[in-house]
């Protein structure tokens, strides 16, 4: 499962590729606002940050459009910025037109705020890249995602489909274990996910244990 930082920060972005191995971003509206910055200028800057590489830094486009159209007009705007960019859509009939005829001009895109089987098929049939379940509120409102991340993954796999599954809105080391568990391609989560699934109190623990008999190991010259 492919490791993917879900933030606009570019400090944490950079933390995220020199320790990590990174192996994409992704970011929506909250991050952008989160990040301090214009739109623009925090994409630009995370392209800067990955440019010669080709991992890819997942886009939003504005939210408030509807029209099949515009989104189109949008994500081909967005896409010439940056090679590494995929233009996220979110779910509805004219996202999903939009993300047919953005891949038709052979511009990636990323099918966003994914609650059903059936979106997430709609959005396959339309040739998106990624398909983005939101696994943490689905679970927030008691759904189990497990199963549904695979449904996805057999839906896909019985057509044949291309799209790539990222796990999103991740928020803790068992959401991660049961989309990976369930075949999700790629996860995608804050930094402090991450930083979390490092850690385990048992470990702690141990490390606590070894270090105590290391410390009370009768020194070389004793022998
Ligand atoms: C995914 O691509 C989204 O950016 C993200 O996971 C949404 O979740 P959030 O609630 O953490 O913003």
């Amino acid at each position: 499962m492919k490791l993917f930082l879900d933030s606009a920060k570019t400090d944490e972005i950079q933390h995220a590729l020199a320790m990590w191995d990174l192996d994409g971003i992704t970011t929506n509206p909250r991050h952008v606002r989160d990040s301090g910055k214009s739109f623009l200028r925090v994409i630009d800057e995370i392209a800067e940050l990955v440019g010669g590489t080709n991992k890819p830094v997942s886009v939003e486009v504005n939210p408030h459009l509807t029209d099949w159209k515009q989104i189109v007009a949008e994500g081909l705007a967005l896409s010439k910025r940056s090679p590494n960019f995929v233009i996220k859509v979110g779910a509805s009939e004219g996202g999903f037109k939009a993300i047919r005829e953005l891949a038709r001009q052979g511009v990636r895109t990323n099918a966003t705020l994914i609650f059903s089987v059936a979106q997430a098929w709609h959005a396959a049939r339309a040739g998106a890249s990624y398909i983005s379940p939101f696994l943490g509120w689905k679970e927030q409102y008691g759904d189990s995602i497990g199963g549904f991340v695979r449904e996805i993954r057999t839906m896909l796999d019985n057509f044949g489909y291309k799209s790539e599954i990222i796990a999103a809105a991740i928020r803790n080391s068992r959401q991660l274990a049961d989309a990976a568990v369930a075949g999700a391609h790629c996860a995608t989560a804050a930094m402090a996910v991450y930083q979390d699934s490092f850690r385990d109190p048992y470990t702690n623990m141990g490390e606590g244990i070894f270090q105590e008999a290391w410390d009370s190991t009768p020194p070389a010259a004793e022998k």
